[in-house]
């Protein structure tokens, strides 16, 4: 080959690669905006993101590593993802999760999709709105430990810090500012990943919104009756992610928690140990039992069910609306629940036939989307596998 024609061939792909490399990085400041654009329209809604955390793509993939990195706990034997695992839909399967030290933690995990819309997070905490407040909880909480970063802070961060990896990518993404691992940037990278979990696609959103007749007959029933005034889910499971209710207060103000008439100890109303909703946070009796109403998006793959994960069927948690209030919780110590006085006036029981009852619940498990189980961008992005 003559050496004009090398030397052309050799600026040629030098301008692909610069080319590649310059696209490359751009696509990784992608803002939040252009990331929404991706979702379908019936999917705006409000944001809640949080001022002090612009998200960029970058940020949001370092903090896909840290999310998955068992070296965050202070034993490092715990990521984020054990206790929200991908294959559950950022759920883990148990009743309680467990954390790092072995202890059984107060709830049940909760499924990390399309977290940006939720005002409130966690089941029964009015003060945290984002994913940078609420992270303080798994990684600082000591009564128990989650993560047990409290007293081990020094630590941690050094293993971060002599990662080569990690010291590399913490200078570009915070190249503006400031470039080190601190516990902040940690925080503000992991909860951009979690920001950027999106799930959209199930087949009831191919139906309703993208209008392809995919749902069965008898999913169509459940849908009938989902949205019926006799049971009444939808004032409290509305909007796109059905845990938005329609139900407001004396005084106007929309009402978030609810108390479902799931136990009713010595017949006062109480809720066991140590879980006692929204009432730990306020002191006021009313709130004995309160919690936010759940997503109902993909519940196949979220058992067991509840803040405690005291249901471990969709079956058991039909039966106890259709009573009214869970009647036999774990023995009689938990009480009539649906006798509960603090029990929200929606929970009143109906009556369904055996049929009526399975159209339900192939509705609900119609809300479910697999693609989000498996979506790469979710993924383990290590070699070995960094979550057991
Ligand atoms: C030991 C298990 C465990 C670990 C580890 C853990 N979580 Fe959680 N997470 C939970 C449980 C349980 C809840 C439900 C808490 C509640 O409702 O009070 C939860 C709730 C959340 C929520 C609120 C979701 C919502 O819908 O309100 C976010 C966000 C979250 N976790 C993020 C994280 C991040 C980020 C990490 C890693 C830094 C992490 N979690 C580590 C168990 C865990
Ligand atoms: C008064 C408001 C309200 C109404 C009406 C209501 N729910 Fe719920 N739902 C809640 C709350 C709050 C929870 C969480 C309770 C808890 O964990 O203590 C919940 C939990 C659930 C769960 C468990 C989800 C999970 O991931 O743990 C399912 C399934 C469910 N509801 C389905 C329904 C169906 C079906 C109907 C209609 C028959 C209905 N709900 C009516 C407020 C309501």
């Amino acid at each position: 080959m003559k050496s004009r024609q090398l030397l052309v061939i050799l600026i040629l792909s030098f301008a692909a690669l610069s080319f590649y490399l310059v696209s490359a990085k751009k696509n990784q400041t992608r803002s939040y905006s252009s990331l929404l654009k991706e979702l379908p329209s019936f999917f705006s809604d409000s944001l809640y993101l949080y001022p002090a955390n612009p998200y960029n793509e970058a940020k949001a993939e370092l903090g896909r590593y840290l999310f998955y990195d068992r070296r965050l706990s202070f034993n490092k034997t715990k990521s984020c993802a054990s206790c929200h695992d991908q294959k559950f839909s950022f759920t883990d399967g148990y009743r309680r999760s467990i954390g790092a030290a072995g202890d059984l933690l107060q709830r049940n995990s909760s499924p990390l999709i399309n977290i940006v819309y939720k005002k409130y997070l966690t089941a029964a905490d009015s003060s945290l709105h984002y994913p940078e407040q609420q992270i303080n909880n798994p990684m600082f909480h000591n009564t128990p430990i989650e993560l047990g970063w409290k007293g081990h802070e020094e630590e941690i961060l050094d293993r971060i810090k002599n990662d080569q990896f990690y010291r590399s990518q913490f200078k570009e993404v915070f190249a503006d500012a400031d470039k080190s691992v601190t516990i902040k940037n940690i925080q503000y990278c992991i909860a951009s990943f979690i920001k950027s979990i999106f799930s959209y696609n199930s087949r009831f959103d191919q139906f309703f919104y993208q209008k392809q007749d995919v749902l069965s007959a008898s999913e169509k029933k459940g849908m009938q009756l989902f949205f019926s005034a006799k049971l009444n889910c939808s004032s409290c499971h509305g909007g796109n992610n059905f845990d938005k209710s329609i139900l407001q207060d004396d005084n106007g103000k929309p009402l978030i928690y609810f108390n479902t008439g799931l136990y009713n100890i010595g017949g006062k109303g109480d809720y066991p140990e140590p879980d006692k909703g929204l009432y730990q946070q306020t002191g006021n009796r009313s709130d004995m039992g309160r919690y936010r109403i759940p997503t109902l998006r993909n519940l196949a793959f979220t058992a067991p069910y509840y803040h405690d994960g005291s249901a471990v069927t969709l079956e058991e948690v039909i039966s106890n609306y259709e009573n009214g209030g869970r009647l036999t919780a774990r023995g009689l110590l938990n009480g009539n629940g649906s006798a509960n006085p603090y029990k929200s006036n929606l929970i009143k029981g109906f009556l369904l036939t055996g049929e009526e009852e399975k159209d339900l619940i192939s509705f609900l498990l119609a809300l479910s989307d697999s693609s989000v189980l498996v979506n790469k961008k979710y993924s383990n992005p290590f070699r070995y596998d960094e979550t057991k």
